[in-house]
């Protein structure tokens, strides 16, 4: 039997509230007899501040190294405005990123048929709806020099960001797209302005080597990046995965989320370089923060953590079947009518965060 090891970063405020959920599902996994997955707990964010000084310490970061993947709650809070920048609860999950190498974002788009009506589209266009942003991360103009404001006098001043990317970025990106759609509808469209960028030019160029040289199986369509925005919205179900640059993967995958109701409904991955054993680095976490508004109470969605364990079996353990029924026990509570507030609607049934981990293991168990 396969085993695993996973360490937990549940974090701050709502985080530890809806890793719980996820430990409950650990055992369920252990219980199926298909994997064994060993956990360690760690702390990140905030409570690592409190604790040790730094928002991740030496020891937590060497298991984030050495596990198989890694999930994480949420970071942060009003309790640690005043912390300085670079001890900031942010500074943990920045720490990760780049040492874990996290290059490759995915961010899915689903939409469970029973919230169709929540989205900001018209049901019969996201019913149903399942779609992956591919995001370019450590890359792209947020981080390409110069990247500068320089004061010209006169009251004028001149600002300056730069977009770079080599071949071996948009090599490995592409890669970790193509192999993603071989497990899923086997369609890659890859966006970008090749029309008015270099890096464009450049970027259609290598993933059409990419594709033709290692997943000419796939089928690839290159796509115009603001064209990429308005097809989203006009008819979204006709994409599978999109992998695109750090900026137009930063705007199109929240342009996607809309799609889908909830911040409490929307999952993560971040996935880095392979390891001698052609294994991944990964991160698994929900897209949203510690949520101090409502932290401590039990009322959290537990979705959007629950639906990354979900990735994290299926990308980083090769668990696809048990992620499909984990994603197939959430389609399922949320059709019988179970709702956490935040995405509570008329004649529904309104639950907690422990109730919420309680019907989804009730389904699994069914
Ligand atoms: P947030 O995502 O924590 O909350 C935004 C709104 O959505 C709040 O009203 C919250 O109650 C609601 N919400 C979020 N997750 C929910 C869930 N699972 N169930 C139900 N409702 C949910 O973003 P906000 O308020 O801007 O930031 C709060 C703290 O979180 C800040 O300290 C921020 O820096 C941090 N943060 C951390 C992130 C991370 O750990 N990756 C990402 C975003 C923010
Ligand atoms: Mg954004």
């Amino acid at each position: 039997m396969a085993s695993f090891e996973l360490l937990l970063l549940p974090g701050d405020g709502i985080g530890p509230e809806v890793m719980a959920q996820v430990e409950r599902l650990v055992q369920w996994v252990n219980e199926t007899g298909e994997a064994e997955l060993e956990t360690t707990s760690d702390l990140v964010g905030g409570c690592a501040y409190d604790e040790h000084g730094e928002a991740i310490s030496e020891e937590a970061m060497k298991q984030a190294v050495s596990a198989d993947a890694v999930m994480l709650g949420a970071v942060g809070g009003p309790k640690w405005d005043d912390v300085p920048y670079d001890k900031r609860p942010e500074a943990g999950l920045l720490r990760l990123r780049k040492d874990l190498e996290l290059f490759a974002n995915l961010r899915p788009a689903i939409c469970y048929p029973a919230l169709a009506d929540a989205s900001s589209l018209k049901r019969e266009l996201v019913d149903g709806l399942d779609i992956m942003i591919v995001r370019e991360l450590t890359g792209g103009v947020y981080f390409g020099e110069p990247k500068e404001i320089t004061d010209l006098g006169d009251g004028q001043k001149r600002a300056v960001d730069t977009q770079v990317y080599e071949t071996y970025e948009i090599e490995r990106i592409a890669r970790v797209a193509f192999e993603l759609a071989q497990k899923r509808g086997n369609l890659v469209h890859s966006a970008e302005k090749r029309n008015v960028m270099k890096t464009g030019v450049l970027w259609n160029e290598v993933v059409t080597r990419v594709h033709k040289d290692e997943f000419s199986d796939v089928q690839l369509q290159h796509i115009l990046a603001d064209n990429c925005a308005m097809q989203l919205i006009r008819y979204p179900k006709q994409f599978d995965v999109i992998v695109t640059d750090n900026l137009f993967g930063d705007v199109l995958s929240d342009e996607a989320s809309m799609a889908t109701g909830s911040l409490g409904m929307l999952p993560s991955a971040s996935l880095g370089a392979e390891d001698e054993n052609g294994r991944r680095k990964a991160l698994y976490e929900p897209v949203h923060g510690s949520a101090p508004d409502i932290a401590g109470r039990d009322i959290a969605n537990p979705i959007a953590t629950i639906a990354s364990f979900a990735m994290c079996l299926r990308y980083s353990f090769d668990l696809g079947g048990l992620a499909d029924r984990i994603e197939g026990a959430i389609a399922k509570v949320l059709d019988q009518g179970y709702r956490t507030a935040d995405i509570m609607q008329d004649g529904k049934h309104e639950v907690g965060t422990t109730q919420m981990g309680d019907a989804i293991l009730s389904a699994l168990n069914a």
